[in-house]
């Protein structure tokens, strides 16, 4: 029987076809400043990515949006993606072993889940602030049965990986249990104890990678991550790069 304990902590809402579960839950924040909530779609007309990329939402897919009401501090939200991401790369183990396969996990930072090198899973996170008060919003899409065309990385399913007949209530019920799991190991022994799991789990670390921030292209060797979330890399000359946004490049491969 499935534990479902967290709807105590979560209003839950299911559209069948919605612009963008992030937007809607934005736009609930912008009404409703007390308790959490919880915004699936089964599809969306206008579903969004990092860096104003869109994310194409056709049915069969998980779109998903956490709305916390909780004021977590700006300078904390990063640390909410490598919760996310952790939740994540759970969620993909699970289903992947359940189907009696073992796939290459692996987080890509700042926020993306990887399944044999190929992006199968993107976090988005939002926040509105009002006041002093603040909500933030963790969108996640997970390739569940579709993998979508028209993008410019190498990307996946589960289902091209071999995991099929997949129900998304599952997925999600699977999902929340786990970031329940890592908000509270978040709130307990704070970003130190997050930032350690997720290193664990993190693609290219000592390996030579790129970031562009916006403004330049970085090789170095990606190190680690800072307290903010930031990537780490020692450049040939020795120098250590902090970097508080980006993207990666492995350079072996066409991702991002
Ligand atoms: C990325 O990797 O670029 C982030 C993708 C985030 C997509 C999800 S799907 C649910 C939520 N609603 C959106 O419009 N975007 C996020």
């Amino acid at each position: 029987m499935a534990n479902l304990t967290w709807l105590k902590k979560y209003n839950l809402l299911i559209f069948d076809e919605i612009d963008s579960t992030n937007s809607e839950a934005l736009r609930l924040a912008r009404v409703c400043r007390i308790g959490n909530f919880v915004v699936w779609a089964r599809s969306q007309t206008s579903g969004r990515g990092r860096q104003g990329s869109v994310w194409e939402s056709g049915r069969g897919n998980l779109f998903l949006s956490i709305l916390l009401n909780e004021n977590i501090p700006i300078s904390k939200q990063p640390q909410m993606s490598f919760v996310t991401a952790l939740a994540a790369f759970d969620l993909i183990y699970s289903l992947t072993r359940k189907a009696s396969l073992s796939p290459d996990i692996k987080l890509k930072w700042p926020n993306d889940i990887l399944v044999n090198g190929k992006k199968i899973s993107g976090i988005l996170l939002e926040s509105l602030s009002f006041n002093d008060n603040t909500s933030l919003v963790v969108g996640i899409g997970v390739n569940v049965k579709t993998t979508p065309d028209n993008v410019n990385q190498a990307i996946t399913s589960l289902a091209d990986e071999g995991v099929s007949n997949v129900e998304l209530e599952e997925v999600i019920n699977n999902f929340i249990l786990n970031f329940e799991k890592y908000c509270s190991i978040w709130q307990q022994s704070g970003f130190i104890e997050i930032r350690k799991l997720w290193l664990k789990k993190a693609a290219k670390l000592n390996e030579v990678i790129s970031v562009d921030d916006g403004k330049d292209k970085i090789t170095g060797i990606f190190k680690d991550i800072d307290f903010s979330g930031g990537i780490r890399l020692r450049a040939a000359d020795g120098k250590i790069h902090s970097l508080p946004a980006g993207q990666v490049f492995f350079g072996d491969d066409n991702n991002e």
